[in-house]
Order: C-alpha cells, then structure tokens, then sequence
C-alpha cells in the first residue's frame, strides 16, 4: 500500500510572518498547502494522503482542505511532532494503527511548503520502491559548494559534479524506517534530521531520483514573490 504524508508541522520562523506558518500563506489565491495536497490528490495510487500539521493548526487545516478540496475523504489531518523527523514518524504510527504497516507499505513523504512537485516526480517516487527501500528527490548543484567549518574560511571545495540538492519528496518502506529510526539513539536522532540520511548512514541504498529545480521549498518571504510568479507563469 501507498500513503502520502505531507509535513507541515512547522511553523515557518524564518519566514518572519506571525499571523500564521507558512504553509497556510496564498499564492495564487489559495494556500500553499492547497498546492500541495491538489498535487497529491493527482496520484490515484495513494491509500490515504496524511497530513500533519502544528496541533492548534489542525481544526483549520481540516477547513481548509474541505473548502478546496473535493472527494476529500483520501485525506487525514494529524498532529506533528517537535521535529521533522517525529512529524514524519507520527505518520508512521497511524498507518500502524489504523492502516497497513508491512514489509511492503510505502510512504511519498513530502514538505507541504513544496507545492511545485510534479505528478512525475510523484511517480518516479513511487515506481523507485519496485527496486529499493529508500529514494531521494534531488537535483545536479549548480552553484559551486564551499564547506567551511567556522564559517569564516574555506575547509575544502568538493568537486561539484558529484554534488545534488536535497529536495522532496523521499520515499520509503516505511517498516524499514521506522526499525532504522528506533534504533537510533538520542543523539543520533538529533544530527539525523534528514530522513534519507538515516538509512544512508547506516549503510542502505538510496536510490535518486531527478527534481525540477522549480520544486522549490518556500522558506523566506522572497521565496512567495518567486512561487507567484511560478503560477503566472513568468519563470
Ligand atoms: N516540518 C514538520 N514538522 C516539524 C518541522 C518541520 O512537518 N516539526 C515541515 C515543515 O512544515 C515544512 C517541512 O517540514 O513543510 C520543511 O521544513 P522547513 O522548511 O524547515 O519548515 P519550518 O520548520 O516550518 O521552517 P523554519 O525552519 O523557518 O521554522
């Protein structure tokens, strides 16, 4: 079985904006996690789409997708937790419990504040867990990387050819996950905030699979003036 998991359990501080986290900002006329879950609801494949999102958010996140979106019943929303990780893991738990957890379940884990995702990167998400355990939306780096470790002078330049950006989503069998994650100790868990990287780091495959460098995360408020003009087109 195949569930979507959308985390907007942040709360978006570098964004600055108070009102509200970022995910529930417009663009285009209607809220960015809107995007997101439309984007979602084009992949028939997915059992249930599971939306997490900050507790005193989920009786308006639960508003917002009844007055958007139709046929919702696909979609729950649940609380996340402190961490991106935890979020993530709060998915795994209901699946547990109300769903089908096996050897064989898949969870598309995706940041809701990306609502440029394409129903091919949804599908190559999907198709990768045919062959793997793990994959990770990336795109090749095009700036060239600095590493610094005082962030005042370069420690090394790695050859970019074999640098890619992070993006998502990142899928997962998530029996596996969960195992690798619980196995984790506490201070493990709080260097491993990218979830790709704990099965890289404790050996396991992770397949890539191509981005769009248009699958922007929206982070800072410059990052609303260029997702507009994605939707109108002008980029
Ligand atoms: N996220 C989550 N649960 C958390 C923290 C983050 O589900 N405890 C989600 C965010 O809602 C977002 C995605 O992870 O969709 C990517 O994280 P980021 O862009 O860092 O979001 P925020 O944590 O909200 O932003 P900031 O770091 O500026 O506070």
């Amino acid at each position: 079985m195949v569930y979507g998991v959308i985390l907007a359990g942040g709360i978006g501080s570098r964004m600055g904006s108070v009102e509200k986290p970022k995910q529930f900002i417009n663009i285009g006329g209607k809220p960015i996690i809107i995007h997101t879950v439309e984007k979602f609801m084009m992949i028939s494949r997915f059992e249930k789409i599971i939306v997490l999102c900050p507790e005193d958010w989920i009786e308006y996140t639960d508003e917002i997708i009844s007055k958007y979106i139709k046929n919702r019943e696909k979609i729950v929303v649940l609380k996340g937790g402190d961490t991106r990780n935890e979020t993530l893991m709060n998915a795994v738990k209901y699946i547990d419990e109300k769903g089908v957890l096996d050897d064989e379940t898949v969870i598309v884990t995706h940041d809701a504040v990306r609502p440029f995702v394409t129903t091919r990167i949804l599908k190559d998400n999907i198709e990768s867990m045919d062959f793997c355990d793990a994959c990770d939306t990336v795109v090749a780096a095009t700036d060239t990387i600095v590493e610094s470790f005082d962030g005042q002078t370069i420690s090394q330049i790695p050859d970019r050819k074999f640098l890619y950006q992070g993006q998502t989503p990142q899928t997962f069998k998530a029996k596996k996950l969960w195992e690798l994650y619980e196995a984790l100790t506490k201070a493990e868990k709080d260097i491993l905030t990218d979830a790709a990287k704990i099965f890289a780091i404790k050996g396991q495959k992770v397949h890539l699979v191509s981005g769009e460098t248009y699958n922007i995360k929206i982070t800072y408020p410059y990052d609303i003036t260029v997702a507009e003009a994605l939707i109108k087109n002008e980029i």
